[in-house]
């Protein structure tokens, strides 16, 4: 199933009557608004020598994240707890190979157990577009969803840390031209970084992919598609480079390994194609070689790291707004 070009929106279940953000669940459906207010509620969790803050301790004191991950994660997974802790929150993290829904029991159920053991945040992933979604129109008022990655469908937290560090770096998004390069077709990352781009004003978004890897409606998103990486590079300021999603593809979709990364992989060549100061990122995990070269990734050009500590701030001011936190208040 190609990715899902239709503009969704989760505003009404995101969103409550009061206008406070309830669940975290897609970019689409929050406006530029929502949108800085979470990047700067983020920033006031990050201190003065951009490290970020060790402890918030008692911003969540009292309640309990649950992080329920049905799919491998390192990153996400990981400062989602570190944020949950750093606010002061008890996290729990579930080895979803020992769950009972491996008995049977439906994935309402398993939230609903721990609902009545007091979990009132789920951070869920899932390799099935809209498990998010679903449980959070059967919870509670008092409980939260956030979503941390859905099948192909949408990864918001990925796509706000990477705004997080791009306007670290670089400043102001709607001065810039971004390139997204690689499997655009299985990349959840890719449809919450377009929605993010376009809400925050981008100014030029372009997608670069193999013919076998773009879906075929995707123009209508407001991005430009290219299959010649070397055009799709030229003069950019933001390179966001892809995972190449080998457990989501049926049948073959590139020839082999090494015509890929010979024909879409980054290399210095291709990176001298952007502008002079244009920075790397790539949401990890990376392949090296595959879609991006060693000497590219550890250069100074690449943010890749700072993506993944920025991902913490990025994750308390989630917590923190999900659950009540007032962010006009944070960012006075
Ligand atoms: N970027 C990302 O989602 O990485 P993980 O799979 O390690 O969480």
């Amino acid at each position: 199933m190609p990715i899902e070009i239709k503009n969704s929106s989760s505003q009404p279940l995101q969103i409550d009557s009061g206008g406070r953000l309830l669940h975290f669940l897609a970019i689409e459906g929050l406006d530029r608004q929502r949108l800085l207010q979470l990047l700067d509620s983020a920033a006031q969790f990050i201190s003065s020598d951009t490290n970020v803050r060790k402890s918030q301790g008692s911003l969540l004191a009292g309640h309990t994240v649950v992080n329920l991950f049905f799919e491998d994660s390192t990153r996400t997974r990981t400062t989602f707890e570190i944020a949950g802790k750093r606010l002061g929150a008890s996290v729990i993290n579930l080895n979803t190979s020992r769950l009972s829904t491996r008995k049977g029991e439906t994935v309402l159920d398993t939230v609903r157990t721990l609902e009545a053991m007091d979990a009132d945040i789920f951070v869920v992933r899932d390799n099935s577009s809209g498990t998010a979604h679903l449980i959070a129109r059967h919870v509670p008022p008092h409980v939260h969803i956030i979503n941390a990655g859905d099948g192909r469908h949408a990864h918001p937290t990925q796509a706000m840390l990477d705004m997080f560090t791009i306007r670290a770096h670089k400043g102001d998004i709607s001065k810039l031209r971004f390139a997204i390069v690689g499997d655009i077709l299985h990349s959840r990352v890719a449809r919450s970084q377009i929605a993010a781009l376009q809400i925050l004003g981008a100014k030029e978004i372009r997608v670069v992919a193999p013919a076998t890897l773009l879906p075929t409606e995707i123009e209508r998103l407001g991005v430009t598609a290219l299959t010649d990486i070397d055009k799709g590079l030229e003069g950019v300021d933001v390179i966001m480079m892809l995972r190449l999603q080998l457990e989501r593809m049926e049948g073959q979709l590139i020839p082999s390994s090494q015509e890929y990364f010979r024909c879409y992989g980054l290399n210095q060549d291709r990176l001298n194609r952007a502008a002079p100061d244009a920075v790397v990122m790539h949401p990890g995990p990376m392949n090296r070689g595959l879609e991006i070269a060693s000497d590219v990734a550890d250069s100074d050009r690449s943010l890749v790291l700072s993506q993944v500590t920025n991902g913490i701030a990025v994750r308390m001011a989630v917590l923190y707004l999900v659950n009540g936190g007032n962010a006009d208040e944070m960012n006075a």
